[in-house]
């Protein structure tokens, strides 16, 4: 395996309910970028996992007539199923209910009491339930919790605090000597010039308000707070402070760690200053997308405007749900879901330009060469070296785009170059070229029509694979090599007699948009309470 790894990290999510395409989003983008580095030849891990322990699981459980354990049990099982149906290729799903995390907590949390960063102090303050969060009185919006905009209440207690305050000048040099740690730039701007900047407040680290949580060692009667037990999750999954820390070693610090905006604050601020307290260097980048948004706001199920993952997938496939969810957020960026913007997606993207371009290139070879892909026979006219020169340029976009981590952009690239071929099956006119006895010029169109869809199909692997491997398998191509990342700048490498499917199941069929769109609101609504 190689010795260049990559290590990314989704958040662990809440099992307070079913995963909603927003959260679906967050993991599909880490599998991507997971998938593609390993196609660049990274030996590279992904980590996801839950974050099972707080008041509000204790709540939920509750209602439903069930201890927290039990409750958390069937939702790991959800959420693997889930990740499983959506192809979701993690090497390790973290639990923070499990012994190998817990146990390492508690140690933690003595560490840090013992190195003095951790004291026992006295909170009041405004608590959000829901969040989890404590809130001053200057923090609070109309008096809501600043965060979901719901009911606040006082709370005062005995309660451990970490001494943030300690820390704030370190973060503030790491910060400036590395500033692309957050991106997108604007988050990092937000959070340097609006929470460091104006010095940290110390925090909050325990509760004795809910049960349910790793208890302090030394003071039971204290759990830990949920973030800081969620934050080290990321390295007590490779077995940090544990009597194998193989993976610890090899992995440890991450390449990155992707968050949607409302935990970024948590990510950027408290995980880096955690990670100093405890001597250990710090992620490589911490990525902050935005939120999937309904055209009325938020999704909840009091409006009755959620839309779940299975849905699509079982209605649409799922490479249809992966590609919309991720080419339709720019980087860092809100995107509004709709129905009429699935449909089309389905219908241009997938349908029309490339599920057409490869039945159109199926049928042709077969046609015109009785399937059998003919010898590259370099460029006979400009429009096949335009064709080359242009393809190339577009793949060299995708990979700056995938390098930095902005999929969407990456993906429109992809389409351009989907988009140039099929013009050129318009310009080069292959059915007159064949009536014209134009040989030299039908192979070489032929060929490079192919070779074209062979590019596309590595391109595309990380984001939607079972397409990817359908175009393959319907060319007929099945060489390592042929669809190994390496080669995918090189034009002469097709092999003799390789013969395309005589007849291609079309890759996508296309929708009736009236009805699909009716479907989908109609699902929605049914998610109302
Ligand atoms: N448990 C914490 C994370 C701890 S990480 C150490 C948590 N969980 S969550 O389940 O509430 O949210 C998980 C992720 O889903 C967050 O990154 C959040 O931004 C993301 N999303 C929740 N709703 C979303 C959308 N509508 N759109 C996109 N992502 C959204 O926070």
């Amino acid at each position: 395996m190689s010795d260049k790894t990559f290590y990314i990290t989704t958040p662990i999510y809440y099992p307070s309910g079913k995963f909603h395409i927003g959260t679906a989003y967050t993991t599909v983008l880490a599998d991507t970028i997971k998938k593609y580095k390993k196609l660049r030849g990274y030996d590279s891990r992904l980590l996801t996992g839950l974050d099972e322990h707080g008041q509000k699981i204790e709540e939920v459980a509750k209602k439903q007539g069930k201890t927290p354990q039990e409750y958390v049990d069937e939702m790991a099982d959800y959420a693997k199923k889930i990740w499983k149906t959506m192809e979701i290729d993690y090497d390790d799903f973290i639990r923070t209910t499990e012994e190998r995390h817990t146990k390492i907590v508690e140690e933690i949390f003595d560490r840090l009491m013992n190195n003095g960063d951790i004291y026992k102090g006295e909170y009041e303050g405004w608590y959000c339930t829901p969040c989890e969060t404590f809130f001053t009185e200057t923090q609070l919006v109309d008096g809501k919790c600043p965060d979901c905009g719901r009911d606040v209440h006082k709370m005062k207690e005995e309660a451990y605090f970490f001494n943030m305050k300690k820390y704030t000048d370190s973060l503030i040099k790491f910060y400036e000597e590395n500033p692309h740690f957050i991106e997108p730039e604007s988050r990092r701007n937000e959070l340097f010039n609006n929470f460091i900047k104006p010095g940290l407040e110390d925090l909050c680290v325990t509760r004795t308000s809910f049960d349910w949580g790793v208890k302090v060692r030394k003071d039971p009667k204290h759990v830990v707070y949920v973030w800081l037990d969620a934050l080290v999750n990321y390295i007590t999954a490779l077995g940090y402070l544990s009597d194998n820390d193989t993976l610890f070693k090899k992995y440890w610090p991450a390449n990155l760690q992707i968050v949607g905006k409302d935990i970024i604050r948590f990510h950027g601020i408290y995980w880096p200053i955690f990670l100093m307290a405890l001597d250990l260097p710090l992620p490589e980048k911490i990525y902050a997308h935005g939120f999937i948004m309904m055209k009325d706001g938020k999704m909840s199920k009091s409006k009755g405007n959620v839309v779940y993952p299975d849905m699509l997938i079982n209605r649409y496939g799922l490479d249809a749900t992966r590609y919309f969810l991720l080419r339709e957020f720019a980087f860092g960026q809100d995107a509004v879901f709709s129905p009429e913007g699935f449909v089309e997606r389905f219908n241009f993207d997938l349908c029309n330009d490339l599920g057409n371009l490869l039945n159109r290139t199926i049928g042709m070879v077969n046609k015109y060469f009785g399937g059998t892909i003919p010898k590259y026979n370099g460029c006979v006219n400009e429009a096949d070296s335009k064709l080359e020169k242009e393809t190339i340029d577009y793949i060299k976009k995708y990979e700056e785009y995938m390098d930095n981590y902005h999929i969407n952009s990456a993906l429109e690239e992809a389409w351009k170059a989907i988009s140039i071929t099929n013009k050129y099956i318009d310009e080069t006119m292959p059915w007159a070229l064949a009536k014209d006895e134009k040989r030299d010029e039908l192979i070489s169109v032929m060929y490079h029509l192919v070779e074209n869809l062979r590019k596309f199909a590595i391109m595309l692997k990380p984001a939607i694979e079972d397409t990817s491997n359908k175009i393959l398998k319907q060319l007929g191509i099945e060489n390592d090599e042929l669809i190994s990342y390496n080669s995918i700048y090189k034009y002469d490498i097709l092999q003799e007699n390789t013969k395309v499917i005589e007849k291609g199941e079309p890759l996508f069929v296309r929708l009736d948009a009236n009805v699909e769109i009716e479907y989908i609101r109609n699902e929605m609504k049914k998610t109302g309470v």
